[in-house]
């Protein structure tokens, strides 16, 4: 290849690797694994709120956010990895959306009727979607505002909250739909708001499958046949995660192949998180079971912060030996942790694209770099 091309070729690279940098914007939809502090606009019950101590105290912000953490949340990372600003909650005032907005809201449902009137649930974030995107077109207009749309990064962690409270906490749920049929109404519910999205120009999709929801700490306490099963874990909870993931990549796979330029980043946090708790110190934890804070068994009873029902907390000394921060949400270092997976993950295990990949466009790049890297690839140092 003659040198003139390769100067060529690698003055385009460049360029794109420049470019790439921090142009897409992010947006996030979901619950209290990623909400940054919608709830604390919002009139619900503190379960619901995360926006006083000991939330956030590792210090990373100067108070509590509204975060369920003891500091950041998995896309707090993935904003930092991708190079951009944090991504603000939609409901704080005067919000630039240039970068991207997040409207998770702690305890929300795909269905409406999951913690209903207490949460913003995913229809209303999909409508509040709306106002951005009319807000973006009035501000960089048509054409701009569509280009930001299609080259974003969506982000989706929802569902949790659906099994939980919305259905083995709801006993008409469980007299209406056997589990397999309630599944398949979130999942079809969860598929159509992808859709949604994807009809807005949405083309970039990120998901955070669930948990083995049973290990959680207030699901061990609240695990009603321990003498059945010898991990402690509520086993109806983690069943129906599992269903709801299995059921989200068949779904996933199957849009793969029908909507044009549908990408998307998946990954199996069950397991990934199952491994830790099975093994904590292979990770460098000491504590996989008990919440850092918490009250009763396990941590279990969710009274961190202590403005709830039962005012008794206990507080653990070092969050970063935990894989649960309280009763219901992860530690910041599981956060990082799996934020840093997703975006750098192998295709077996993230994929089929890495978030690295839907951010920054390699599929381009690799190409070039592929050119660049033939059999007279030697005298290209
Ligand atoms: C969506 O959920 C509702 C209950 O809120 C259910 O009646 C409906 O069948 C679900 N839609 C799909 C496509 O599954
Ligand atoms: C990267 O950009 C090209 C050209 O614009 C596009 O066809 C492709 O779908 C993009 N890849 C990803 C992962 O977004």
């Amino acid at each position: 290849m003659g040198s003139l091309v390769k100067e060529y070729l690698c003055a385009i690279l460049l360029l794109l690797t420049t470019v790439g940098a921090s142009e897409a914007a992010f947006f996030i939809f979901g619950d209290s694994t990623v909400d940054p502090g919608n709830n604390n606009y919002i009139n619900t019950i503190p379960e619901n709120q995360a926006n006083f101590k000991p939330y956030g105290q590792n210090g990373f912000f100067d108070k509590p956010t509204g975060r369920f953490s003891d500091g950041r949340v998995i896309v707090d990372f993935i904003a930092e990895y991708a190079k951009l600003p944090l991504i603000p909650p939609f409901l704080e005032p005067s919000v630039d959306y240039s970068n991207g907005v997040n409207f998770a809201s702690g305890g929300a449902g795909v269905l409406p009727e999951t913690n209903q009137g207490l949460a913003i649930d995913l229809p209303t974030q999909l409508k509040n979607f709306e106002a951005v995107e009319k807000s973006l077109i009035e501000k960089l207009g048509e054409e701009e505002a569509k280009q930001l749309i299609s080259e974003a990064v969506y982000f989706i962690s929802i569902g949790s909250n659906d099994y939980m409270g919305g259905y083995l906490g709801n006993p008409k749920m469980q007299e209406l739909y056997i589990p397999e049929t309630y599944v398949g109404m979130v999942i079809g519910n969860l598929t159509q708001a992808i859709q949604v999205l994807y009809e807005k120009g949405g083309r970039k999709f990120a998901f955070l499958s669930l948990s083995p929801l049973g290990c959680l700490p207030a699901l061990r306490a609240l695990n009603p046949n321990k003498e059945n099963n010898e991990d402690g874990c509520f086993k109806a909870a983690s069943a129906l995660a599992l269903a709801h993931n299995n059921g989200l990549e068949a779904v996933l796979t199957s849009l793969e192949h029908i909507l044009k330029d549908f990408k998307y980043c998946n990954s199996n946090f069950y397991n990934w998180l199952d491994d830790r708790i099975n093994h904590p110190s292979k990770y460098g934890f000491k504590e996989a079971v008990n919440a850092c804070c918490g009250y009763g068994p396990y941590g279990g009873i969710f009274t961190c912060g202590g403005n709830k029902k039962v005012s008794e907390y206990k507080l653990c000394e070092n969050a970063n030996e935990h894989v649960w921060w309280d009763s219901f949400h992860p530690t910041e270092i599981i956060h990082q942790e799996f934020a840093k997976a997703l975006w750098e993950g192998p295709p077996f295990s993230v994929g089929p694209y890495n978030l690295q990949h839907l951010f920054f466009n390699f599929s381009l790049h690799d190409k070039l770099a592929d050119i660049l890297d033939g059999p007279e690839g030697d005298h290209f140092q």
